[in-house]
Parts: structure tokens; C-alpha cells; sequence
């Protein structure tokens, strides 16, 4: 498997006094564990909900505190720890500390840190949602962006103080693909790429459909790295229970022909489209509008072929995209996939062997047969996360 982006970064992490501090432990926690060199900087503030001795504990490393401890700590604490930083993130961030940077004060050690860095930092705003809605903090934030730090949206729901709305800490799986972006080389930065997720259902009747085995988990991955990697992306997936990925704009479909309208409406404005749906083939051809009693069902299913999206969109192809095509095959891998390369005019075509149960549909890890114009290629056998990031180097070089 690769080596996490984490480890042997410098990551900073400046906490201050919010209810939600105790949740970036748990992050600490996360990140030490991908080795990364985590240094905690705390507000006084801060100190009034959690202990310095939780985060020390859990990055392994002393905790920053005050700017003035001199012999404690080192006298130039204020320029040092942000010298070498790979990253700031500063979660939660209060809406006071917000205030504070938006106007360049350095009146405690991780102000002054923040503004003797260069590097680049993201803040995680947690609040009460009229503290969030305030003025005063919209006007901060807007300072904050305009001064090129990277604002991570709180949530919406219930919060601590048992009100609801806009303003809750961000989650966890958000916050450390905002991070890994931060740690990644932006070399999908300034294009617009489209993939497709996911099986898509073809109903029969309200209750029932037809369908394949994909999960969406190629397809979210690779979705997920293209975001790390600085492009926009647009994610068109069928039904699954996965959750969006983070900075990925998704739209749900069902059907074939659901799915063929809004690839086809995104299709002209994208740089690179990767097509990992398992769209079904074939629909029923009549569609019950209530549920077929079991005594009526007849034995023989009359069906009808859906459009072929991938035939359609290698038949538009401008000149400069990239089209990458998805290949789901049991036997004679190479030779299915080189003929459809050829015969839906794509750059790119990733073969999965669906015969065993650690490749292809459902599964976590995958090993793809790259096919193009240029040659075949057998990718490691690896998670669907590395092959992901692995598909982009290929898609990259051909851009
Ligand atoms: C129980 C409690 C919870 C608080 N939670 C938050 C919060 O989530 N966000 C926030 O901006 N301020 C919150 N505050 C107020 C801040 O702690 C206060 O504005 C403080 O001055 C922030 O200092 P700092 O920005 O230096 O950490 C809370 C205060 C208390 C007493």
C-alpha cells in the first residue's frame, strides 16, 4: 500500500477555546498515527477546555502555550514553529481568533505564529450559528479569504449549546482531505474533470429493479484524488450509500438514461471525463407504475438496450480531452478492453477483473489493466485509494 501523505510532515495545529477543541484531539491522534511531526499551539483560552498534556500525549510532541515561557519553552517559539511547517491548520478557530488575524494582531503565540509563517493555513471556524452569522465574523472571513488563507466550512446541525444551524466544526473526513490537498502536488490544477460512480437501477416497478454489483468505490476514489490533486470535479454517481467525497460536487442518478443526460450536460465543459459507472446495459421495456402482484409477474422479461454513454461521448470528443473508460470483464482482458478502446475512441481504458473477490466490484483493493493507444500496463495490485491516485499519474501525462 502507499505511504500515507502524512508522514514526516510538519503540521501545525493551533486550538483555540471552543467546545468542539476536544474533537481535534481525536484528529491529533489521527495523524500521529500516519506519522506525521504534529506541534500543537494553544490559545489560553483553549487551555480552559482541554489539557496540554492530552495533546502532547497524543502528537508525542510538547505543546506551545505560552509566548513568554521563555527557559520553558524556546524564546523564539513565535518564529520557529511555523518556520518549518509543511501546514497550519487552525481548528477549531474561534470567531475571536478570526478577528484577530483579519486585522494582523500578534498578541499571543499563535497569532504571531500565523503571521511570521509562510505556510499555507487552513482554518476550521466553530461556533454558535449567530456568532457564525454575525457581521462582524461574515466581514472576517471574507478578509481571511481575500488574505489567501483557506476557510473549511463548519457544518450544519444540533450544536453544543442545543441550537441548530450553521456552525459546527467541520467533520474529520473533510478536514483531512482539505489537509492532504494542502501536502499534494496540484497537478490536476485548472482542469474540470467528470467521473462517473456507481451502478445505475432499472425499475421494473416501484419495488423492484434491475442492477450490477458496483459499489462506487473506484469511482469515489478516484473522484476524492482528483480533488487532492487541485482539480474541480464533478461526480455523477448512481445509487450507493457512500458519503460525497469532500470539495466534490456530486449529482445522484438512477437510471441509464438519467445518467446519460447529465454526463452529457457536463461533458462539453470538462478537460477529462472518467467513466467508472457500471451502467446497466439493458432496461426493462415496460415500466409498471404499481407493484406487479407475484401471481402476474411474467416469467419472460422483455428488455430494451440503453444508449451506450461512453460510444457517445468518444463520438464528441474535442480535440485536447481526455476520455478514460471503465472495462468490467471475467476473461480475455486485454482483448476486450483494446476493442473498446478502439470503438468508443477513448485515450484511456482501465480493465477490472471481476472473476476473483479481492478486485472489481464491491471490493476495497483493485488491480487494473491500463490500455492505450500507447500500450498496456498492469497496475499493483494496491487499494482502490492508491490505484486511484496511480490512474491520475497516467491521465496527467496524457493532458
Ligand atoms: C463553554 C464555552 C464554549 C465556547 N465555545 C466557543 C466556540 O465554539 N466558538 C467560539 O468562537 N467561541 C466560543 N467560546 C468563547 C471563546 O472561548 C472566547 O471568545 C475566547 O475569548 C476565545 O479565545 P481564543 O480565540 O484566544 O481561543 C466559548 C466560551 C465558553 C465559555
Amino acid at each position: 500500500m502507499a505511504q500515507s501523505v502524512f508522514a514526516g510532515k510538519r503540521i501545525v495545529i493551533g486550538v483555540c477555546g471552543s467546545i468542539a477543541a476536544f474533537k481535534v484531539a481525536g484528529w491529533v491522534s489521527e495523524l500521529a498515527k500516519e506519522e506525521a511531526l504534529v506541534s500543537v499551539v494553544m490559545t489560553a483560552s483553549a487551555r480552559e477546555f482541554i489539557t496540554p498534556l492530552t495533546f502532547a500525549a497524543l502528537s508525542g510532541n510538547d505543546v506551545h502555550t505560552g509566548m513568554f515561557d521563555a527557559g520553558k519553552e524556546d524564546v523564539m517559539a513565535h518564529i520557529n514553529i511555523g518556520r518549518d511547517a509543511d501546514v497550519i491548520l487552525v481548528a477549531p478557530a474561534t470567531a475571536n481568533l478570526m478577528a484577530r488575524l483579519a486585522i494582523g494582531m500578534a498578541d499571543d503565540l499563535l497569532t504571531t505564529t500565523l503571521l511570521a509563517s509562510r505556510a499555507g493555513v487552513l482554518i476550521c471556524p466553530a461556533m454558535n450559528p449567530r456568532m457564525y452569522d454575525h457581521p462582524a465574523t461574515r466581514r472576517n472571513l471574507r478578509t481571511l479569504k481575500e488574505l489567501g488563507y483557506v476557510i473549511i466550512d463548519p457544518e450544519s446541525g444540533m450544536m453544543a449549546c442545543k441550537e441548530e444551524g450553521e456552525g459546527r466544526l467541520a467533520e474529520w473526513d473533510t478536514v483531512r482531505e482539505y489537509l492532504a490537498k494542502s501536502l499534494s502536488a496540484q497537478d490536476l490544477q485548472g482542469q474540470r474533470v467528470l467521473v462517473t460512480a456507481g451502478p445505475t437501477r432499472e425499475p421494473l416497478d416501484p419495488a423492484r429493479f434491475l442492477s450490477n454489483r458496483s459499489s462506487g468505490k473506484m469511482g469515489y476514489a478516484l473522484a476524492r484524488a482528483a480533488f487532492r490533486r487541485g482539480a474541480e470535479v464533478i461526480l455523477v454517481s448512481g445509487p450507493t450509500t457512500l458519503p460525497c467525497p469532500p470539495g466534490v460536487t456530486r449529482e445522484m442518478v438512477q437510471t441509464a438514461l438519467e445518467m446519460r443526460e447529465r454526463v452529457l450536460a457536463h461533458a462539453e465543459g470538462c478537460s477529462v471525463i472518467v467513466k467508472a459507472a457500471a451502467v446497466a446495459d439493458y432496461r426493462p421495456e415496460t415500466l409498471h407504475e404499481h407493484k406487479v402482484k407475484k401471481e402476474n409477474i411474467e416469467k419472460e422479461l422483455v428488455l430494451e438496450k440503453n444508449p451506450d454513454i461512453l460510444f457517445e461521448l468518444g463520438k464528441q470528443k474535442k480535440s485536447g480531452q481526455v476520455l478514460v473508460g471503465f472495462a468490467a470483464e471475467s476473461k480475455n482482458l486485454a482483448e476486450e478492453g483494446l476493442k473498446k478502446l478502439r470503438k468508443k475512441n477513448l485515450d484511456l481504458i482501465a480493465v477490472n477483473d471481476i472473476g476473483g473477490d479481492r478486485t472489481g466490484f464491491e471490493a476495497e483493493t483493485n488491480q487494473l489493466l491500463l490500455i492505450s493507444r500507447s500500450g498496456t500496463e498492469t497496475l499493483p495490485f494496491t487499494s482502490k485509494a492508491h490505484t486511484a491516485d496511480l490512474l491520475w499519474d497516467r491521465i496527467v501525462a496524457l493532458l
